[in-house]
């Protein structure tokens, strides 16, 4: 998948971010770049398993350019449809993805 290196990585000083550890032992971090109210660029990381990259790597493409609000509307569920291959054991990546990336969200909305 095209997205996954593209938004794989860690950022300096980032606007916002989170780690957050799943049901099944993943970690997932999520780095925002917020300017205006509007993610202007986001980074994943994991050292989980291809469909925890995936998720990661599509949560990043969904909400980048969106603003806080709107980005907030990104579901688990939307996520999952855009990985058609996704399996009902790996829906929990899709979970943990969107958690992280809202746990990001509000350290932000918590420093300024
Ligand atoms: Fe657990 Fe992907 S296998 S988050």
């Amino acid at each position: 998948m095209e997205y996954i290196e593209k938004y794989f990585g860690r950022m300096n000083s980032p606007s916002g971010s989170s780690c957050l550890k799943g049901p099944c032992g993943d970690e997932m971090e999520f780095y925002l770049d917020i300017k205006d109210n509007k993610i202007i660029d986001i980074k994943y990381y994991t050292c989980g398993c291809d469909a925890t990259k995936s998720c990661g790597a599509i949560t990043a493409h969904l909400v980048k350019g969106k603003t806080l609000e709107e980005s907030l509307c990104v579901s688990a569920c939307e996520v999952k449809k855009n990985i058609p291959n996704l399996s009902q054991d790996h829906l929990h990546c899709s979970i943990l993805a969107v958690s992280a990336f809202y746990r990001a969200v509000a350290d932000y909305i918590l420093k300024y």
